[in-house]
């Protein structure tokens, strides 16, 4: 009887069950008895042989193994489990005072430490730092630094507006305006932070970064601009870097120049950094325009100033021998970890 010898499968099963020393064991169990291939399921097959009216008893017969055999399987894996379980926890001892792995540190991103050198180097001969919002008004941005309506710096195409009276400041000259008309000089003051303009290749990003330096004393004339700023490049780029300046224009500041370094890269002989000239531009400079301190109700007869611009990235660029500015945007671990210190 095809019935008997269910019932004798379920048996040795049952039995077979019973001895698994493991979870994986009694698994493998279950596969040579109810699996595909297994010896229950194989029996199935003689179902065509067996007569019409056997055959609901043999489906009873099967199904009542199947559930025994279901039923049993999943208290002796309850019951190895928890047995595993405990030797696991008696063998596998966690000591929780010690240490945990170390977290990666962080670096610091390029922009920020050329920020705090430059900081630094200007804190060791009296300066300090002022700041003003990253969305300005025109006056401040335009109007009170002496540029005029027509100037081109204030076309759509370089400056992003937000209305007729607010864009996103595209320099940080008006932290000068902002210094001059909040607080009562002399002044020695830096102004860093973000900027913005419709621009952006290679070396030109939307976003970018620049150090606005004011000074306004009585008696500063373009000697002390110039000491400042050959001071200032031999401390950052090193002792042998050499500064020249370069007669240019500026609305805010008469007369007006530019400031180039000799190239720190190849050391003034010439390669592709500086164009094979030997000098980089650093920033632009000048005396502040006696319309700028008048703007801010000062009067120019008793005060003067010097002012200087400086791009951060650019800065960067020359002192590391960086090559696209879009590395200091994109986040890649490759690139910001060579700046650790
Ligand atoms: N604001 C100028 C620019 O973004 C840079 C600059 C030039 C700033 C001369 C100054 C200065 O303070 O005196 O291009």
């Amino acid at each position: 009887m095809l019935k008997n010898q269910i019932n004798e499968i379920r048996d040795e099963a049952l039995q077979a069950f019973k001895g698994a020393a493991s979870t994986k064991e009694l698994y493998d169990l279950k596969v040579k008895y109810l699996g595909r291939q297994g010896s229950l399921p194989a029996i199935m097959k003689k179902m065509k042989d067996v007569s019409p009216e056997e055959r609901p008893l043999m489906g009873q017969a099967m199904n009542q193994a199947k559930d025994a055999l279901e039923t049993a399987y999943l208290k002796f894996e309850e019951e190895l489990k928890r047995g595993e379980l405990t030797k696991r926890l008696s063998e596998e001892k966690l000591d929780m005072t010690l240490p945990g792995p170390p977290s990666k540190l962080g670096a610091h991103h390029p922009i920020e430490m050329v920020f705090d050198e430059i900081i630094d180097i200007f804190s060791r001969i009296g300066y300090y730092v002022r700041s003003g919002p990253m969305i300005e008004t025109d006056d401040h941005n335009f109007g009170a630094l002496n540029i005029p309506p027509e100037h081109p710096a204030r076309d759509m195409q370089d400056t992003f507006y937000i209305d007729e009276e607010h864009s996103l400041r595209p320099h940080t000259s008006p932290i000068q305006i902002r210094t001059l008309r909040s607080e009562k000089p002399p002044f020695y003051v830096l102004g860093p932070g973000g900027v913005f303009r419709c621009d952006s290749d290679v070396s030109h990003s939307p976003m970018f970064h620049q150090i606005e330096g004011l000074v306004v004393d009585k008696k500063v004339s373009m000697a002390d601009l110039k000491g400042t700023l050959s001071y200032f490049a031999s401390e950052f780029f090193g002792k042998s870097i050499k500064t020249r300046f370069r007669p240019s224009f500026f609305p805010f500041t008469e007369p007006s120049a530019e400031v180039d370094c000799s190239c720190p890269l190849c050391n003034g002989k010439g390669c592709r950094m500086c164009g094979h000239t030997g000098w980089v531009e650093i920033g632009g400079c000048g005396l502040v325009h006696p319309n700028v301190l008048s703007a801010s109700d000062l009067d120019n007869s008793e005060w003067q100033g010097f002012a200087f611009g400086m791009g951060i990235e650019r800065m960067a660029i020359i002192k590391y021998g960086i090559s696209d500015i879009r590395l200091f945007y994109e986040n890649d671990n490759r690139f910001l970890e060579q700046f650790r210190r």
